[in-house]
């Protein structure tokens, strides 16, 4: 069981995400899950961590803000990538089916970071940091070296992810979600398999990639102490499990 105390957005900035009464539940053999989210509330160039256990439902929650993951329930769901336009409405478009318009979405707006990288082995390391880049259609401009640059891996570009090691990787798979300017990064434990020392480093790097080009970040983790002193708001986050475990509910907010 974890808690924390409830901030919600000071900034006054517009809100990127807006979500009310969501609810996810999962059914495994001999288990059941649920994900409650009465409110959330992710306000334009936020930096939000959502730290937790294994298994109370961190990666569920991603899923579902990166239009992954269809939510059992919806109150609402408005998601505003762009200042300028109005809010969509996340809610119609899984009614109606629109999967392929979530797809787009995710693409144009939406940077993930996987707790494994998920680099493709095949591709050079600068070939995975434009994988988004050239699903866009997006004309090379320097982004992709001047990250490497910031990140430190450089003398890796041409490499393929197998001759670098974990904490290299980390990076690259970073410099792939922010390399075509996404709104959002939503990163799913992007430093759990580091060592602290590497870890701390390679979400300073990741924070201050987030605050140069103006991206919100949503990551979660399972330590919150490396995290803290880079200024993120944790999501207040409850779990409640029966004895045997045959139930689990975890209880989102923020
Ligand atoms: N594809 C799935 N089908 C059914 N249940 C699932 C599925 N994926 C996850 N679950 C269940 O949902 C619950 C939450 O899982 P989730 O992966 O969101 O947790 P997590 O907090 O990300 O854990 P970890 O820290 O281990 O990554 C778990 O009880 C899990 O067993
Ligand atoms: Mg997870």
């Amino acid at each position: 069981m974890s808690s924390a105390i409830s901030t919600a957005p000071q900034s006054g900035a517009p809100l990127i995400y807006h979500l009310r009464d969501v609810v996810k539940t999962r059914e495994a053999k001999d288990a059941a899950f649920t994900l409650r989210i009465p409110s959330l509330q992710i306000a334009m160039g936020e930096k939000i961590a959502l730290i937790g256990e294994s298994g109370s439902g961190k990666s569920t929650l991603l899923d579902m803000l990166a239009f992954i993951l269809q939510p059992s329930e919806i109150g609402a769901f408005s998601f505003r990538p762009e200042r300028d336009e109005q809010p969509l409405n996340i809610q119609a478009y899984w009614k109606k089916g629109k999967i392929n318009e979530l797809g787009d979405l995710r693409k144009r707006y939406i940077g993930y970071v996987m707790q494994n990288g998920g680099l493709l082995p095949y591709l050079t390391v600068r070939d995975n940091m434009n994988l988004c880049r050239s699903v866009l259609g997006l004309r090379p401009d320097g982004m992709v070296e001047h990250l490497a640059d910031e990140l430190g891996i450089t003398a890796h570009l041409n490499k393929l992810p197998d001759a670098l090691s974990t904490g290299e990787r980390q990076r690259v798979a970073i410099g792939r979600a922010v390399a075509h300017r996404p709104s959002i990064v939503i990163a799913d434990e992007p430093t759990a398999s580091l060592d602290p020392y590497a870890a701390e480093k390679v979400m300073s790097m990741f924070i201050g990639l987030a605050e140069e080009f103006d991206i919100t970040v949503i990551l979660a983790s399972h330590a919150w102490d490396h995290i803290k002193q880079l200024g993120l708001r944790r999501l207040t986050h409850r779990t409640i499990r029966n004895h045997n475990k045959m139930f689990t509910e975890t209880v989102v907010t923020g």
